[in-house]
């Protein structure tokens, strides 16, 4: 009998920018697998996506990842859970078998494994700073202290979002008015917020000097150099962009649903630049 080519994809509203097609279909074109991964956009109720994932299984995806705004929503449609999942509050992986359906988070190793490819010797000493308290940073925040770090300091515009996640995480938090301090005095900086993204307001850190050798990541991938992620090139500052975040969180759903070798090399990121650029014109 001739096997059924796998079928995967992403949920998000919107979705139409999802680079992650592109990844998965690189990854099972190079694999030869037979498969396709389509971006597939419900809007933002909880129902839709029930329903829509209810359709999936019965279709015969062997799983989803899940953008904005839906993680919330996958987490509680799984069945079940990881512990990663359950503890950043969001799932960016759904996997449907013949059990159930498993709900994941691979944002947490997607910032792990960036940060250990770009600094093969990355330890998380001294002080990490996280900008945002939105969904993005609670993976980040998880990946931190799995990692180690236990001096993060957590600054929000919304000063509650930060007080809540510093409370959840045991974190200290800072006023959002003095993140030019607190950006000066960091080993680590990561954005989690939107801004510096294309079409939004930039990051606004007042002129602030990046301390010598401190990293910078940007979870942001357009544009691909965020002018925090410039801030820092320019200072001689080790930097991390969103694209190898997002090649990072990728491969765990590939390997998942696919079952093969999902590689973040160098010809995965140029086809993604190219990518991007094309869409630019
Ligand atoms: P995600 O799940 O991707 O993190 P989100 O939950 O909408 O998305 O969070 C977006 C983050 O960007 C939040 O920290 C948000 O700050 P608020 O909590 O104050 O909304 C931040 N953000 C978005 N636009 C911003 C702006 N113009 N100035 C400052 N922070 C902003």
């Amino acid at each position: 009998m001739l096997k059924k080519p796998i079928l995967a994809g992403v949920i998000g509203s919107p979705v139409s920018h999802s680079l992650s097609p592109l990844i998965h279909t690189l990854w099972a074109h190079r694999a030869q697998i037979d498969g396709y991964y389509m971006p597939i956009e419900v809007a933002a109720s909880y129902d839709e996506f029930a329903r829509a994932m209810d359709a999936l299984r019965t279709i015969g995806f062997a799983g989803v990842n899940v953008t904005l705004p839906h993680k919330e929503n996958a987490l509680r449609y799984g069945d079940k859970s990881s512990e990663l999942a359950s503890m950043t509050g969001a799932a960016n992986m759904l996997t449907f078998t013949d059990n159930g359906s498993y709900a994941d988070n691979s944002d947490v190793a997607g910032f792990q494994g960036a940060l250990k490819s770009t600094m093969p010797k990355f330890s998380v000493k001294g002080a990490c700073l996280v900008l945002g308290a939105g969904g993005a940073s609670r993976a980040i925040i998880t990946a931190l202290q799995n990692l180690g770090a236990d001096n993060i300091f957590i600054t929000n515009r919304t000063e509650e979002k930060a007080t809540q996640l510093a409370e959840r995480f045991g974190l200290k938090t800072l006023l959002w008015q003095s993140r030019k301090d607190a950006v000066e005095s960091a080993d680590l900086i990561i954005n989690t917020t939107s801004l510096g993204m294309s079409g939004q307001p930039p990051l606004d850190l007042g002129g602030a000097k990046i301390k010598p050798g401190a990293i910078v990541a940007d979870i942001v991938y357009t544009p691909l150099e965020t002018p925090l992620l410039k801030l820092a090139r320019e200072a001689g500052n080790p930097g991390v962009n969103g694209l190898t975040m997002l090649m990072h969180q990728a491969a765990p759903g590939f390997r998942a649903w696919f079952g093969g070798d999902a590689k973040v090399d160098e010809g995965l990121r140029t086809a993604l630049i190219g990518e991007l650029e094309r869409r630019r014109r």
